[in-house]
């Protein structure tokens, strides 16, 4: 059988990958594929870095255009990243009647909905594995594997470098700035690390796992997205005195009022398998009515382990290139027509369990104070940790975890609490999530 011809746009951490893999590792992909695979041309803004070794037989150029206007190029494996000139090239291509594969989050989360009716109107394949938690087959198995399911909800952790910032920050103490640098050295950051602290990184995986779980177009602006910056190492170990942990949480859950799709840092009980994920680790808990709970775990970032999931998208690219348009793996999992719209809850109507520390007077009468608010606004308290003021200081910390309430209530609640002469600064407030399948 003919040969498929890959053109590979950008030859970064992951695109040498890439390149490597598909050489080192020819002969098992193409008895797989059915067919070989081979790079013939890729784009790199230095062409003087040329091609990794052993891939100098590569036709290499610095203009991608060239490259998705190549007629003899079948898929276009995209790997610059960042918007533009992505979005042109991949539509160029797509134009041109190419295949492409790509592992750009940001792209798919903001501009998907069109890329893939465009992809729907030329009969080509777009595919984006290694968009979501870098190696793991996440879309793929939501997409495929659970697709006799009603999915109820995802829960993950699918940014690395938040993740392996928490776990220093717990496991060392170490500094959140000192970690980050050694996260950009190893290669996991985003160009931007503020993507990956603020949690843009993963709201961008949210949401394109929100739509194939639940066929939904996809909607970035709608993802409630919080960073962790404000998680403070106190927080972490009062955390873990009430047997908990902090973890950067990316959830979509299916509700009777609508969908809730946020990012934000969550204790989970110390005991769940998805609290001990550490490093720069990902895992992402998928609820589905007929399986139950189900755990996908692995290396959300790094070089190789992204080239794998680009890897296995253009081996299903291959084997599907001889099929009729009409009867190849939808592009969000649902048939175009079957997307639907359903309401996205505003964070305010989320409902969630509450950790709250605050500063306060150690004097009569302020936990009664605090207490009558939480009543006056319906939350009930489920723990109270009260730590003991040092000798000569009469201010004292006050941990509380609440019951599951609407984000609201606590806004309403966080709002009087900080109006008190008794309360000294900010209420820091984290959300918690059993995540029980409740
Ligand atoms: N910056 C991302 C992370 C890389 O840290 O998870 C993979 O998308």
């Amino acid at each position: 059988m003919k040969p498929v011809k890959l053109g590979l746009l950008g030859v970064g951490t992951v695109g040498a990958s890439t390149a490597m893999v598909l050489k080192n590792n020819a002969a098992e992909i193409a008895r797989r594929a059915g067919r070989s695979i081979e790079i013939i041309q890729a784009s790199r803004r230095s062409v003087a870095a040329g091609m990794p070794q052993g891939c100098d037989n590569i036709s290499l150029v610095s203009d991608p255009f060239e490259v998705v206007n190549n007629p003899e190029v079948d898929i276009v494996i995209e790997l610059i990243g960042g918007y533009e000139p992505a979005l042109k090239l991949v539509m160029q291509a797509i134009a041109n009647g190419k295949h492409v594969v790509t592992a750009n989050k940001a792209l798919i989360a903001l501009h998907g909905n069109e890329i893939f009716a465009q992809a729907q109107r030329k009969g080509v394949n777009v595919v984006f594995e290694a968009a979501v938690a870098g190696g793991i087959p996440i879309i793929k198995s939501i997409r495929e594997g659970l697709s006799a399911n009603h999915i109820e909800s995802v829960a993950g952790i699918i940014n690395g470098t938040g993740n392996f910032i928490l776990t220093e920050m717990r496991d060392k103490g170490r500094d959140f700035g000192d970690v980050l640098r050694e996260a950009q050295d190893l290669g996991y950051a985003e160009a931007d690390p503020t993507f990956d602290v603020e949690g843009i990184d993963a709201a961008h995986k949210l949401c394109i796992l929100s739509s194939i779980a639940f066929g939904i177009p996809l909607q970035f602006d709608a993802v409630y997205t919080e960073g962790i910056s404000r998680v403070f190492t106190e927080d972490v170990v009062y955390a873990g005195q009430l047997g908990y942990r902090i973890k950067h949480l990316g959830i979509a859950r299916r509700t009777g009022e609508g969908i809730e799709m946020r990012v934000h840092p969550t204790l989970i009980p110390h005991k769940r398998l998805i609290a001990n994920v550490d490093g720069v680790m990902n895992a992402v808990l998928v609820q589905a009515d007929k399986l139950g709970p189900s755990l996908y775990y692995g290396a959300g970032a790094g070089a190789d382990p992204t080239a794998s999931a680009v890897i296995a998208d253009i081996i299903d690219v291959a084997r599907t290139i001889t099929t009729d348009a009409q009867n190849r793996v939808p592009h969000l999992a649902f048939q175009p027509d079957q997307i639907v719209e359903i309401p996205i809850l505003p964070i305010t109507e989320v409902q969630t369990a509450y950790y709250l520390r605050m500063r306060v007077e150690d004097r009569p009468g302020v936990m009664a104070e605090i207490t009558r608010i939480m009543g006056d606004n319906d939350i009930s308290i489920e723990a109270i940790l009260q730590k003991e003021p040092e000798s000569g200081v009469t201010r004292a910390t006050i941990i509380m975890l609440t019951q599951k309430i609407r984000e609201q209530q606590m806004v309403d609640a966080i709002e009087a609490i900080t109006g008190l002469d008794v309360v000294h600064g900010e209420v820091h407030r984290i959300r918690v999530e059993t995540l029980d399948g409740d």
